[in-house]
């Protein structure tokens, strides 16, 4: 019987869906998990609801992380880098999004707020809990994108497609509104844009460690669970209506969609599977192959997701505005 090796895991987006339903699965076999969310009280509900699904608190660490804040990412890594305790496995997981709100937000440093959670604070944890991941003999990276971050998938062909251009926005520092330059948001295209940005930032780290790790990005389907809250709270609050007509026909109709018990199933087994070692940078995809039944395999993304130079700049441009916004404080 092939022994299963306990895994130290840092998770962000582990307060809810996808993330929480891996969470949950890593702490029942036995892994340790340090969870990031954005708040005490969400580190407080979130620790309730691990232990009423039979979760063992002593495997459990908390740590207040706003991924909306730098300033909040900074500290966080600070302290772990104080405590010193390697880290096996660093899944970057939180997302959000803000489809149909034709105003941008901004994050605490005034940088668009899709972008700023999605993308920039995970590179800034990446950068600074390198140390901490390259201390394990068998360290593993795994980033939740998305195949929207593919004009050519069902998902990504839906609205303005992913697009970074010539990345003119981000090179204008804070304020920008969309990576592309362009001053009008689009909600939908922003997170699109960020999804393309986290597969850039596993080619680039990929890069920069020469194959040293395996980096993992991944697409988890389309997955909309019932109730409140959630990836779709925004669609929810804003076109209630809209919102549950469109989940009754994907998700109960048309059964496009996958379920969050297996949706955080593959992000489990992403982390903690001894299947998934081959180092340097994979994608693989949840899709759907008939209704109600879909496959997870490697396959390809999209071309501008290839483009090495791109994402050495993106990577670049991150840094030098992540160390600008720091030192205006
Ligand atoms: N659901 C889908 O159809 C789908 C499809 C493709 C990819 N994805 C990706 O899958 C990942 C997980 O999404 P999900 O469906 O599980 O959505 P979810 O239930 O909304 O979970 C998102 C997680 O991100 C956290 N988060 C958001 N903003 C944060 C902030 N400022 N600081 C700290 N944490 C923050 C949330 O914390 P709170 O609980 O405090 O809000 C939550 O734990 C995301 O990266 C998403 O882009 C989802």
């Amino acid at each position: 019987m092939a022994l299963v090796v306990m895994k130290r895991v840092l998770i962000t987006g582990g307060s809810s869906g996808i993330g929480l339903e891996a969470s949950r699965l890593l702490l029942l076999s036995g892994h340790q998990l340090t969870l990031c969310c954005r708040s005490q009280d969400r580190c407080e509900q979130t620790h309730q609801t691990l232990l009423n699904a039979g979760a063992d608190p002593d495997l459990i660490d908390y740590l207040v992380v706003d991924l909306a804040d730098l300033q909040s990412v900074s500290q966080a890594c600070q302290q772990l880098l104080q405590q010193g305790n390697p880290i096996d496995v660093l899944v970057l997981n939180a997302g959000q999004q803000r489809a149909g709100d034709p105003n941008p937000a901004f994050s605490a440093q005034g940088i668009e707020l899709t972008f700023a959670v999605n993308q920039l604070a995970h590179q800034w944890m990446l950068m600074q809990l390198l140390p901490l991941l390259q201390a394990t003999p068998q360290p593993r990276l795994v980033i939740t994108a998305s195949d929207v971050h593919d004009p050519a998938t069902g998902g990504g062909r839906v609205g303005q497609p992913a697009g970074l251009a010539d990345l003119a926005g981000l090179k204008c520092g804070a304020g920008f509104v969309m990576l592309d330059g362009n001053d009008r948001f689009d909600g939908e295209k922003a997170y699109k844009d960020s999804k393309l940005c986290n597969v850039l930032m596993g080619r680039e780290i990929a890069r920069q460690l020469q194959g040293a790790l395996p980096v993992i990005a991944w697409s988890p389907g389309l997955v909309i669970p019932k109730g409140q809250g959630g990836f779709f709270r925004f669609n929810r609050e804003r076109n209630p209506l809209g919102m549950a007509i469109f989940s009754l026909v994907a998700r109960d109709l048309l059964r496009v969609t996958e379920s969050l018990p297996t949706a955080g199933r593959l992000l489990a087994d992403l982390a903690a599977d001894a299947v998934f070692t081959t180092p340097g940078f994979t994608y693989l995809s949840n899709r759907l192959v008939r209704p109600g039944l879909h496959r997870f395999a490697a396959v390809e993304t999209s071309k501008e997701a290839t483009d090495l130079e791109k994402a050495a700049e993106l990577w670049q441009l991150s840094e030098q505005l992540i160390g600008s916004v720091l030192a205006d404080r």
